[in-house]
């Protein structure tokens, strides 16, 4: 049985109840989390024999894990992946990795010199609409890939980002790694390298003019609402604002792909739309994933067109069960997959990593006027040799 705990288990951290398996083998015993009324979902869900408490070192310290994952926010990734790492604990760590370079180097390091295994939760790599561009791109319907460039409006900035921790470069580093590691490891995925270069451009363009703030003191509100429109009327952003709310950057990545990711966080409409073109053809989608509202579709272009606009080929993906598309289960699946044999198929720690550092290097050049930057691979600190053997669980 793998035993699992959670560390920020409300929010996004309620994927840790689709780990909760008993009769396949995983069951939840305990959680941290430092909201009381999070605790208290939890007690009544789970009963009394879940261990619940505030601080993570308690719940590493007293329950009885073997993996445990981690969904507080992105600041805090390091200090809980390196601390359930070094107790030699398998780890799903929500993305990014880390808000810095250093710090997920300093989780790769942890990873490998006790042995525990780490598991991203890049969950974009489930989508079922990113999975069909992917096994179009490999069955070489477009030809080669040269370019991949994605535009992403994000219709809810001003009702979530910009009200609470992911305001602030203390916090998150910037949006553009906050929510662009989801899109560069897409980027990554699909032109098959990682970046070398990176130049980055943006600004903080429109919540800065929000004069409605909540106090330092006052909880974040933040609520999902298309009634929050048009966003200088938005109510309750935080005190402190000092990331972008609008930000391009450009990518080559190590095998001479180019690449482009740019987001805003005030557009009407929310949507990610990936251009992939090849040297024979272009796939594009609308919607990143299919819902009961809507069907997203993939549209492919393999032959010159005349004027027509609909002489393509279009895909529409089936709605499946479960959050994002059906990616969350599938992710969850995974990970457990990755606990009980070391394999899986999501993105691997290095990806994670990359991603990271394409984010970082792109924000850190729209801010020291836009100068370009080169991607760093890791540089390993601990010797391979060191690798210990990972615990072993037992398959039901
Ligand atoms: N993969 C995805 O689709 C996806 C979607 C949303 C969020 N995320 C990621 O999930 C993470 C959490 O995001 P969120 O929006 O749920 O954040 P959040 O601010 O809602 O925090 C998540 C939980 O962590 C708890 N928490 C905060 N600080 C804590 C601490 N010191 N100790 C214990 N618990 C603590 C909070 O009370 C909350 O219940 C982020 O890293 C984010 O990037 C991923």
């Amino acid at each position: 049985m793998i035993r699992i705990g959670s560390i920020g288990a409300g929010n996004r951290g309620r994927i840790v109840k689709l780990a909760n398996q008993p009769d396949e083998g995983s069951v939840l015993v305990g959680i941290c989390d430092r909201d009381a009324q999070v605790r208290d979902e939890y007690q009544q869900e789970f009963g009394s024999e879940l261990l619940v408490c505030d601080d993570y070192r308690e719940l590493l310290d007293r329950a009885e894990l073997d993996a445990v994952f981690i969904t507080t926010p992105d600041y805090l990734h390091e200090e809980h992946a390196v601390a359930a790492l070094e107790r030699g604990l398998a780890v799903y760590l929500e993305k990014p990795m880390a808000i810095t370079i250093q710090g997920c180097d300093r989780i790769l390091d942890t990873a490998q010199r006790y042995g525990g295994k780490l598991y991203v939760g890049h969950n974009m790599r489930f989508f079922p609409v990113m999975q069909k561009i992917k096994e179009i791109i490999d069955e070489g319907t477009i030809g080669q890939v040269q370019a991949v460039w994605c535009r992403h409006f994000v219709d809810y900035g001003g009702d979530a980002y910009f009200k609470d921790w992911h305001s602030e470069q203390r916090y998150s580093t910037g949006l553009l790694l906050q929510k662009g590691a989801h899109d560069i490891d897409m980027i990554h995925w699909f032109g098959g390298g990682y970046t070398r270069r990176v130049v980055g451009m943006g600004k903080l363009s429109v919540y800065n003019q929000v004069k409605d703030r909540r106090a330092d003191h006052e909880q974040s509100s933040v609520a999902f609402n298309k009634d929050n429109w048009p966003p200088l009327t938005q109510k309750g952003l935080s005190p402190l604002i000092d990331v972008e709310d609008h930000s391009m950057m450009l990518m080559q990545l190590d095998n001479g792909v180019q690449a482009s990711y740019t987001q805003c966080h005030y557009t009407p409409d929310g949507q990610r739309n990936y251009t992939i073109i090849g040297t024979q053809g272009r796939i594009e989608n609308y919607g990143d994933h299919s819902s009961d509202e809507h069907e997203a579709q993939i549209h492919l272009w393999t032959k010159r067109i005349a004027s027509q606009l609909n002489q393509h080929q279009t895909i529409t993906i089936p709605t499946r069960e479960g959050s994002h598309g059906g990616a969350d289960p599938e992710i969850i699946n995974d990970f457990l997959r990755f606990v009980r044999t070391g394999h899986n198929d999501g993105a691997t720690p290095n990806d994670a990593r990359m991603s990271v550092a394409a984010g970082v290097l792109a924000t850190q050049s729209i801010r020291q006027h836009n100068q370009p930057f080169d991607v760093k691979p890791r540089v390993h600190t601990v010797p391979e040799r060191q690798v210990t053997e990972y615990p072993k669980i037992a398959i039901p």
